[in-house]
């Protein structure tokens, strides 16, 4: 199994983009607010990147909607943009037009420390390659969303390291763990400060069939537990199934 334990990233700090690309400026527009008691809306968003001369439209006239505890899966081919939706919804970057209102705020209007305390209080995610920090034990990683945003919760914490099952090993280092194991180390970390919704790109992607399986139950049922939405990148038709809803996207775009 090939992971990288070098992505050491919070979950509150924006990915680094490739040095030699550069955003397209941003436009502002207005486009009224459609919230209608969703917790997530997203209106008439589009994505581009601008590469020396090179212009790349990624996503075109997204728009969608998720309720409180509803769980969405997205599905999609390679490149089509799909972890790119998911970087705009979760505030962790900024669309080049469109609006995104989560809980009744538009992120495209808030400053990048605006959009930390944002992503602390209401949002989690948990990535592929599980992005734990090695020099952190499983029980410092999972504190880590309180610790940066100087809260401490030790029961929460016990909570969540009971939940995904993983009281024997609360003092062991990422590098320690199977991959099944820093997976449902970053479930725990992206759920402790008890977020409106909680997005997964590809979450069982870098692991085998078992620990895959185990993850997702243990990701459902904790949706359910504490009525969290969900939003799934995903290439299982199976994981789909069990989805209220599923969104396919086509080269940037909605089907
Ligand atoms: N920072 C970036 N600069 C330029 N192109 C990008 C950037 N991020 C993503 N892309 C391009 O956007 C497209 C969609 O990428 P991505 O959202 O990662 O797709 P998916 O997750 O569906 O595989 C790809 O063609 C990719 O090369
Ligand atoms: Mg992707």
């Amino acid at each position: 199994m090939s992971q990288s334990l070098n992505q050491s990233m919070s979950p509150t700090v924006s990915p680094t983009m490739n040095e030699n690309l550069t955003e397209t400026e941003t436009e502002t527009e207005t486009v009224t607010p459609a919230a209608n008691g969703a917790v997530l809306s997203a209106q008439n968003v589009e994505k581009s990147f601008q590469l020396d001369d090179l212009h790349i439209d990624v996503l075109n006239d997204i728009s969608l909607q998720v309720k409180q505890g509803e769980f969405v899966a997205i599905m999609g081919k390679s490149g089509s943009g799909k972890s790119t939706l998911l970087s705009l919804l979760a505030g962790l970057d900024q669309p080049t037009k469109g609006l995104i209102t989560l809980n009744g705020d538009d992120l495209t209007q808030m400053s990048e420390e605006e959009l930390a305390l944002k992503r602390q209080a209401d949002i989690g995610f948990v990535f592929q390659s599980f992005h734990l920090i090695p020099t952190l034990t499983v029980q410092e990683n999972i504190e880590f969303p309180l610790t940066i945003a100087r809260r401490s919760d030790s029961e929460r914490v016990k909570e969540l390291i009971d939940a995904v099952e993983l009281t024997h090993r609360t003092g062991s280092f990422p590098h320690q763990l199977s991959g099944g194991e820093k997976q449902r180390t970053a479930i725990a970390r992206a759920l402790v400060a008890n977020p409106k919704i909680l997005f997964a790109d590809e979450p069982t992607g870098n692991l085998d069939e078992k620990n895959a399986d185990q993850v997702m139950q243990l990701l459902l049922s904790l949706q359910k537990a504490f009525n969290t939405a969900l939003v799934i990148v995903t290439h299982d038709p199976g994981l789909a199934k069990l989805a209220d809803r599923t969104i396919t996207i086509v080269d940037g775009q909605l089907l």
